[in-house]
């Protein structure tokens, strides 16, 4: 079953080649039509086409290389016509480097389950929803949100899924997984650029390790330039989590990148990281900091606690970014959440350390110090054992 007789259906814009192994960590290389990427990788998530106080230098500088846009949000705004011509997203936001966009469907039932007044449903058709705009009832199918996304032009695009919270149990979890797999066909059939865009496909199945088995097998056999696991971070404990991690990553392709979605605490990237996973996405790093808590190797410092007043040091001693060589604590302190600059310096520190602990870990594997890497980070993080 060697590599040159792996012919593949579906045609792919992207070469993933593995660098480095330990055990089942991986450092690899992920060429997408717009940059040549090393995982693993962290990225951060745009919703309007921007992250919330970072400018495109800012986030090249930070060594971000690729950003997550929103389908959804973007479709309503400025919407998907407009942005195609005018020559796509890239050109749009003057973004150089990869672009990834999800499906759109995920981010309306978060809605649906953050405010009850967002109504959506999901029935073989696609997911309804009302317009935030006008209030009008709207259909996101599966053809639809393939169309937008190919409208709209990044480097990885995601099927639409049906996405149920993994507390819930009972036949809804097996209705999403089967419907995930029957919807990935009718993505796959509407998708009109494969030699562009990389159709990733979704693993869905909540914590039942039946499902999960039954999904990534469908997903597999449609030979996808990518996979995805998805229904994670949703108030599940850390145990189920990484046990459906694991169980994923062991059963996808070695020659595929694994995304992870929707994760993105430091302890995550590195567990994840060491189970066989490649992508991370989360909007955590940039949320925190807008509440004043930057990311530090020992793990969260509070801006806003009274201790800091008076600290004259950078955030993170050990940090080179920006924000650490140029300003203190205390400064900090003091505007972080009454200023929109003290927020965008917090999620710069944020994003840097994300990026810095991507390359940590893809260059500790690559030199084949993966475990004294983990240890180290855990023995920062964890000074007592716990
Ligand atoms: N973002 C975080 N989790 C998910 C998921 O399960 N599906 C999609 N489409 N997006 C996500
Ligand atoms: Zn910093």
């Amino acid at each position: 079953q060697g590599e040159a007789f792996c012919v593949s259906f579906l045609k792919m814009a992207l070469k993933f080649e593995v660098l480095g192994k330990f055990n089942r960590a991986r450092a690899a290389r992920l060429a997408l039509p717009h940059f040549v990427c090393q995982t693993p990788l962290f990225m951060p998530v745009g919703t309007q086409g921007t992250i919330k106080g970072l400018t495109n230098n800012q986030l090249e500088e930070i060594g971000c290389q690729i950003i997550l846009g929103n389908t959804y949000h973007l479709a309503l705004r400025p919407g998907a016509e407009l942005i195609d011509d005018l020559g796509g997203l890239h050109k749009f936001m003057n973004w150089k480097r990869a672009l990834l966009t999800d499906s759109g469907g995920f981010q309306m039932v978060v809605k649906l389950l953050v405010s009850l007044l967002h109504l959506a449903d999901i029935t073989e058709q696609g997911v309804t929803f009302q317009s935030p705009v006008d209030a009008k009832p709207m259909l996101l199918t599966p053809e639809e949100s393939i169309q937008i996304q190919n409208k709209i032009g990044a480097d990885i695009i995601m099927a639409l899924d049906d996405v149920v919270k993994t507390t819930i149990t009972g036949p809804r979890i097996e209705e999403a997984m089967y419907r995930t797999l029957r919807w990935i066909d009718r993505c796959i059939a509407a998708h009109k650029r494969p030699d562009e865009q990389n159709l990733f496909g979704i693993v869905q199945g909540g914590l039942d390790p039946v499902l999960r088995d039954i999904c990534v097998r469908g997903l597999v056999d449609r030979n996808l330039p990518g996979y995805a696991i998805g229904g994670l971070s949703g108030g599940e404990d850390k145990d189920s989590f990484w046990r459906v991690v694991a169980q994923c990553t062991a059963a996808l392709p070695e020659d595929k990148p694994r995304y992870v979605m929707g994760v993105g605490y430091p302890l995550d990237l590195v567990v994840c990281s060491a189970l066989g996973a490649d992508m991370y996405d989360c909007v955590y790093p940039t949320r925190t900091a807008r509440f004043g808590t930057a990311l530090i190797p020992e793990g969260l410092l509070k801006l806003k606690n009274q201790a800091m007043a008076n600290d004259e040091r950078p955030i993170d001693p050990t940090c080179l970014c920006m924000v650490c060589r140029n300003y203190t604590r205390a400064y900090l302190h003091c505007i972080v959440t009454k200023d929109p600059m003290g927020s965008q310096l917090v999620s710069y520190h944020n994003l840097s350390y994300m990026m810095r602990l991507s390359k940590d870990l893809h260059t500790s594997i690559v030199e084949g110090r993966f475990p004294e890497f983990v240890q180290g980070f855990l023995r920062v993080q964890f000074p007592k054992g716990d």
